[in-house]
């Protein structure tokens, strides 16, 4: 069993050939390890399950069991994206559980941010813990915790306030999790190796360099209470954002990138007539450790393509409003 603590002669993963002896190293400890047993894994596609699903699939093949929870907060296509790669490229075991009805019918109604992620991290909880229900005793629970988290929860059970509850997969109930034990093979890892290892897994650039979405989703970009055409909204929004990011190059030189929308309407007009919308308000900052932001110079005249796609592409929406506030004051999110 590996411990808690980075030993100061671990040499930092920064070649493909250091990434290659990281994951031998793995796949003989995991076999080692998980014998002939399953071992479940929370796959959101992100990059850290990513490379947890590609790196354990490599060791044990179908004896990792993934599960894909879709709460109906993903981003445009984004599901789809992680069965046609895990299921098509690498062959997984993978179960995909839309859950989106759940979600956004306990959601219903909602407006306080803290409440909506307490409702999206203990319902995801409750859908992963069906799956978890179906193993037998003696299982494994794979994880994507790097190293970070690790300090980060160090520095929480020293009872440093965080300002926000960010909820990942969390605990299971105890009398499921007593059926498994952990397996975090990235947990001494920083993120810029973890990176190097998923592209030596054979994971794309698209993938391992992506940009942070947060557990909850669009959830806490759909400002106070969720409706499901201020979602759609939203969600065509971000897609538009996100490919004009990409074909300007931005997606490479900004951090993170996307749409936020309020739960309110200003008077507009369209095809001569009246036309009440929401405003889609964009965010671009860049920072090294999301603890401080700044905020990205857009070319003016990608704002005004932006704007004009958005208005017209995405029903709802009339206004397009560009967030130029740093962190601090302003958090990324917006909730
Ligand atoms: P804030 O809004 O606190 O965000 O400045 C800092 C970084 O954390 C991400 N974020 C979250 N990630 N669950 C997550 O997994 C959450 O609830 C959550 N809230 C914010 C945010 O996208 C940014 O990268």
């Amino acid at each position: 069993m590996q411990n808690n603590v980075r030993p100061e002669t671990m040499e930092r993963i920064t070649t493909p050939a250091l990434a290659e002896a990281f994951i031998e190293e793995q796949i003989k400890a995991v076999r080692a390890e998980v014998g002939d047993r399953k071992v479940l894994l929370a796959l959101s596609g992100g990059v850290d399950s990513s490379v947890v699903a590609a790196l354990l699939i490599k060791a044990i093949g179908k004896q990792l069991v993934c599960v894909h929870v879709n709460h109906g907060l993903m981003r445009k296509n984004e599901s789809e994206g992680v069965i046609k790669l895990f299921r098509g490229e690498f062959d997984a075991n993978l179960i995909y559980v839309d859950a989106t009805d759940r979600f956004l019918d306990l959601l219903a109604g909602v407006s306080d941010p803290e409440s909506k992620r307490k409702i999206i991290g203990a319902e995801f909880i409750n859908v992963f813990a069906e799956e978890a229900d179906k193993f037998e005793k003696n299982s494994f629970l794979a994880q994507g915790t790097i190293y970070p988290d690790i300090l980060e929860s160090i520095k929480q059970a020293e009872g440093k306030q965080a300002v926000k509850s960010h909820h990942n997969v969390g605990g299971l109930p105890d009398d499921i999790a007593e059926k498994f034990s952990l397996l975090e093979p990235l947990k001494l890892l920083y993120k810029d190796e973890v990176r190097v290892v998923g592209r030596a897994l054979g994971l794309s650039s698209e993938l391992v360099d992506r940009q942070p979405f947060p557990g909850p989703g669009l959830g806490v970009r759909c400002l106070g209470a969720i409706t499901r055409d201020r979602l759609a909204a939203l969600r065509e929004a971000d897609a538009i954002l996100r490919e004009e990011f990409a074909n300007s190059g931005l997606s490479k030189t900004v951090w993170q990138y996307f749409v936020v929308i309020p739960d309110i309407k200003s008077v507009g007009v369209k095809d001569e007539g009246r036309y009440e919308g929401w405003p889609a308000i964009i965010r671009a900052v860049n920072t090294k450790d999301a603890m401080t932001a700044t905020i990205e110079e857009i070319p003016y005249a990608l704002l005004h393509k932006i704007c004009a796609r958005i208005t017209s592409e995405v029903a709802g929406i009339n206004r397009v409003l560009y967030d130029i506030t740093p962190k601090p004051t302003g958090t990324i999110e917006w909730e």
